[in-house]
């Protein structure tokens, strides 16, 4: 079966698609992006997704590529013809082409847009082992607020942590704080039962994921404190979990090779993984 990719108003085929050498994206970085999941077919929380689009778009100048509406078809098309199930459509705007400078073209340009989707293994409310995670100094700029492409960072982070057996980072801050993981938010739950996560100001991205769990924890009534937490409360958690649009909640149950709680996935993350699907948009 052809997989196809979205390139620039055009279905082409997977192994072909390609955009101009001068694209700003590939030369500069100057390009934002969005990741949703799909699950049984149905695009999951479609809307604050195309919404945190739309800000980091406005937050970096770049203009719509087609219209909010056009998107949400060219999403579902790009499904039906991959035929997707279960995994993700990746979509990605760029300011566009232009002759390299690094100011914004003075003439217009048209900003590109490209979208692909990729499968993956329906998750189910079982999160299996967990996952281990390594800390890492957080080297990022000061606006990881919006979604950008420019991710190097990130993956020094993430290979680093392969190389060491984890499967995730944990980008710690100047002041020995934890921000986010190299590609999902990060939370503990203490000895004393919150559940403790990063405000989303400037230095983490405002999960979508992130947005539904705090969703799900007010509804079990738990405790929840909104604030930076060190690496040491980390290490000392009950639970630890990362969430991601990817992964959903996934517990997380070692970090830096020590073992969080008595090693295996958590209660509480559990419990909000299990009921995560509750409350997300699907559509
Ligand atoms: N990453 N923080 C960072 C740095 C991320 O890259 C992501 C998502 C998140 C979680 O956001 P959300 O819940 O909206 O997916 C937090 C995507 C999945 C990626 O880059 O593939």
């Amino acid at each position: 079966m052809a997989r196809y990719a979205y390139v620039n108003g055009r279905y082409v085929d997977h192994r072909e698609a390609s955009v101009h050498i001068e694209d700003r994206g590939y030369q500069l970085a100057d390009g934002v992006y969005e990741v949703v999941g799909v699950r049984d077919g149905k695009l999951i929380d479609e809307g604050p997704h195309i919404d945190r689009l739309d800000r980091s778009l406005r937050e970096l100048r770049i203009a719509w590529p087609v219209s909010r509406q056009a998107l949400g078809f060219i999403m579902r098309e790009l499904m039906r013809r991959n035929r997707l199930r279960d995994g993700l459509v990746y979509m990605q705007v760029t300011r566009g082409v232009a002759r390299r400078d690094h100011a914004f073209p003075t003439k217009p340009v048209k900003p590109a847009l490209v979208l692909t989707t990729k499968n993956s293994k329906r998750a189910d409310a079982d999160p299996g082992p967990g996952i281990a995670v390594k800390s890492h100094p957080d080297i990022r700029w000061q606006r990881c607020d919006i979604k950008t492409v420019a991710l190097l960072p990130n993956v020094l982070a993430k290979q680093a942590a392969r190389e060491q057996g984890a499967k995730e980072a944990w980008f710690v801050d100047a002041e020995g704080f934890v921000t986010e993981g190299s590609s999902s938010n990060a939370w503990i739950v203490t000895r004393e039962g919150s559940v403790v996560t990063r405000p989303a100001e400037f230095g983490i991205l405002r999960g979508i994921t992130r947005t539904v769990v705090l969703e799900v924890i007010a509804d079990h009534g738990l405790k929840l404190e909104e604030r930076p937490f060190t690496m040491e409360e980390a290490y000392a958690a009950r639970e630890a979990f990362v969430t991601s649009a990817t992964q959903f909640v996934m517990p997380v149950v070692r970090i830096d090779g020590r073992p969080v709680g008595n090693g295996a996935p958590g209660l509480i993350a559990s419990a909000l993984r299990r009921d995560y699907h509750a409350h997300a948009e699907i559509g």
